[in-house]
């Protein structure tokens, strides 16, 4: 494994500081710097004391208010997953992925105290779907961490969500409670490559927000191409070849597209008021 010092110059074309060897003795830490997405597995099974383990470990995670407004839904039904499988087959690792989960913002649990206690609840506003997304964004990351630490390997799903009303019927999710993202797991059939990030300078700020420039994208589109081009434009039928194709024409060309339009509808669904 590099060391720390390496992999964030690697990443960030360039990081300013040398590294505490104590952080660097730190193998958790050194696995963080050098962390990517997997989505290629062993055909091997996660033991389900260790998949429960990782789970109890990531819901130990920071909660707004102490409100814990997120919950972990691990698939073990074949049937469930094959349903899940289908609805999401466009992308080809997920069928493949030995473990599935889905991490989901619930605000129900508060709106039931209130019943059961008696006290109103007055905040059906925009904050409450607000904090139950940012709480099962933070647990996901949580698992993630735990579970890479641990020797496995993750990839978040977020194309759950283009089947968010298919997925809370078939998982059964009653109101205020809905998919934030899914998660495919096993052991890794190889280590993880390192995705370069923007520059520090471009995403890291000091008392003031600074924007970031059109130099400092273009010399990070240039860094990327250099390591790791992109294979494949994304939509050359409206765009066309580009000779200088690089992530932010792949993220422009992205987000040309519509994407989970109708997200909104189905959040208004589930009971929020977005307002
Ligand atoms: C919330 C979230 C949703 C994601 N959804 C998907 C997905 O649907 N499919 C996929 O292949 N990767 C997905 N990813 C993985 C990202 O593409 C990946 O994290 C990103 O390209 C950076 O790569 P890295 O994790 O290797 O550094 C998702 C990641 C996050 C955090």
């Amino acid at each position: 494994m590099r060391s720390i010092k390496e992999a964030l110059d690697h990443r960030y074309g360039d990081f300013p500081h040398p590294v505490d060897p104590q952080l660097e003795g730190s193998s958790f830490l050194r696995g963080l710097a050098s962390r990517g997405a997997c989505r290629r597995f062993r055909d091997e099974p996660v033991p389900r004391a260790l998949i429960d383990t990782l789970a109890a470990l990531a819901l130990a995670a920071p909660t707004k208010s102490d409100l814990q407004q997120r919950d972990i839904l691990i698939i073990e039904d074949a049937a469930i997953r094959e349903r899940i499988d289908t609805l999401l087959a466009a992308q080809d690792w997920i069928p493949k992925a030995p473990h599935f989960l889905v991490f989901l913002g619930n605000n129900r649990r508060q709106r039931q105290v209130h019943d059961w206690t008696g006290i109103p609840f007055a905040n059906d506003h925009l904050d409450a779907f607000f904090n139950a997304s940012v709480d099962a964004g933070i647990v996901l990351t949580s698992f993630v961490l735990a579970a890479e630490a641990a020797g496995l390997g993750c990839c978040p799903v977020s194309v759950i969500r283009n089947h968010a009303q298919e997925v809370s019927d078939l998982l059964g999710l009653p109101g205020h409670v809905f998919p934030v993202a899914g998660l495919g797991f096993g052991w890794p059939q190889g280590p993880s490559y390192i995705s370069l990030r923007l520059p520090l300078e471009a995403t890291l700020h000091r008392d003031r927000y600074r924007d970031c420039t059109r130099e400092m994208v273009t010399a990070y589109d240039r860094r990327r191409n250099d390591v790791f081009p992109y294979r494949q434009q994304r939509n050359v039928a409206r765009f066309g070849k580009s000779d200088s194709y690089g992530w932010s024409e792949e993220k422009a060309r992205q987000y040309a597209e519509p994407e989970r339009a109708d997200f909104g509808g189905f959040v208004n669904a589930r009971g929020f008021n977005l307002s």
